[in-house]
């Protein structure tokens, strides 16, 4: 270790979860008010019909009870199903950086720190509400973090790849003490008309304090003692949204410019990526997946979290991994971070537990973390 650099220790955590929450039953209600409408109209045009959503199938399918968001009325709304999030003026705050915000200030207080102390702002997640300027200089400037600030995306993986970056940035002395947030508002950009994914992902904000020391007594810290990240191109979770879609004559069906998964394909092919991808982290950072007291993982779905801890060492370890998506969805990017969040100081001092998200790309980020106090 140089004079400069320092052992990366998360030193603290922040999460928002939005008020407005909607149940399966819901949601399932309002869908299927849109369903007969449709119905109506396609049995004049010929068109298929379409099949309704089901509650019983959610909860079976996924484990997802609830999930929270920014504005559930627009949502509900059977005519609209898009969040009522209205544009703000430039001179105010955008609505994903006062997300941010409210998760960041946790974190920092949680850190021991003041924001001037935060010397890099990395806004990392599956949605920036724009391409520039970066959310994250929004973030530095309404918090007064100091030095530098950038956006980061790599979906649902988007936390654990900017802590991997803070760590080795933290290791190497290019900067102090790193503010990852999450501030992910992924019902703007889900299609609450396609059954296939309507129920499946909420909205939260999570941020992360990554720096070389531990300044607040009784908060609990975790040395990074390993991270690595992972990615294999697939087109199985896709959004074709972007700045070039103003080039291309307005289509009639627009759904691909949203979420879009085959879902069956990812759970079976990222679970057998993720027990490889572990596998070969644990072995490289020398501890047994016995070892392991907590395992962080992603929150896309109970039965993907149970087949991973089978193939990995036994399905009675699942009782190792904390449990969120039950009551908040798949928020993507600060998933695992979330259940880090609630359950960290159940791991005694000493003791490893292990960060893992895995989601689109396909993309895998795993942290190995040791509680030091
Ligand atoms: N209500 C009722 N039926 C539904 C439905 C709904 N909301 N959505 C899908 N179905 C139907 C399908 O049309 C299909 O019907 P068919 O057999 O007549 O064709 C049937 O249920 C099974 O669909 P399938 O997609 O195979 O279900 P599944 O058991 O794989 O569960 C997911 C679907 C999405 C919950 C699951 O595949 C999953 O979680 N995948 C991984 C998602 C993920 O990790 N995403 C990203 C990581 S960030």
């Amino acid at each position: 270790m140089n004079s400069f650099g320092q052992t990366p220790i998360v030193m603290g955590t922040g999460v928002y979860i939005p008020r407005d929450r909607i149940e399966n039953d819901d949601l399932v209600a309002s869908f299927n008010e849109y369903v007969a409408v449709e119905n109506k109209r396609r049995e004049k045009t010929g068109e298929p019909l379409l099949e309704g959503s089901n509650s019983g199938f959610i909860l079976e399918a996924s484990g997802v009870r609830a999930r929270h968001v920014l504005e559930k009325t627009g949502i509900l709304d059977p005519a609209r199903m898009v969040p009522h999030l209205p544009d703000r003026r430039d001179e105010a705050l955008s609505i994903q950086a006062e997300f941010g915000v409210a998760s960041a200030r946790l974190a920092i207080a949680d850190a021991g720190l003041e924001p001037v102390e935060i010397d890099l702002v990395i806004c990392s997640c599956a949605h920036h509400q724009r391409p520039y300027p970066a959310i994250g200089i929004e973030i530095q400037k309404a918090l007064g973090c100091a030095g530098g600030a950038f956006d980061m995306n790599v979906a649902c993986s988007s936390t654990t790849f900017a802590m991997h970056l803070a760590a080795q940035m933290v290791r190497s002395g290019a900067a102090r003490n790193v503010l990852v947030c999450s501030p992910e508002i992924m019902s703007g950009h889900l299609n609450f008309r396609d059954r296939k994914t309507h129920f499946i992902f909420g909205d939260a904000s999570a941020s992360v304090v990554i720096g070389g020391r531990r300044e607040k007594p009784g908060s609990p810290a975790f040395e990074i003692v390993h991270s690595d990240i992972w990615t294999d191109f697939s087109s199985n979770i896709r959004s074709n949204f972007g700045f070039l879609n103003r080039t291309i004559p307005p289509a009639a069906n627009n759904d691909d410019k949203l979420v879009t998964q085959v879902g069956n394909k990812v759970f079976k092919e990222v679970v057998q990526a993720a027990n490889r991808v572990v596998r070969a982290f644990l072995e490289k950072a020398g501890v047994g997946v016995d070892q392991i007291e907590r395992f962080w993982l992603h929150q896309a779905n109970i039965k993907m979290i149970r087949t991973l801890m089978r193939m990995l060492a036994s399905e009675e370890m699942t009782e190792r991994v904390p449990i969120t998506l039950a009551e908040i969805g798949n928020v993507a990017a600060p998933g695992s971070i979330i259940a880090f969040d609630k359950t960290k100081r159940e791991v005694p001092v000493g003791g490893y537990g292990l960060i893992c998200s895995f989601g689109a790309g396909y993309s895998i980020g795993c942290l190995l973390l040791k509680r030091v106090a």
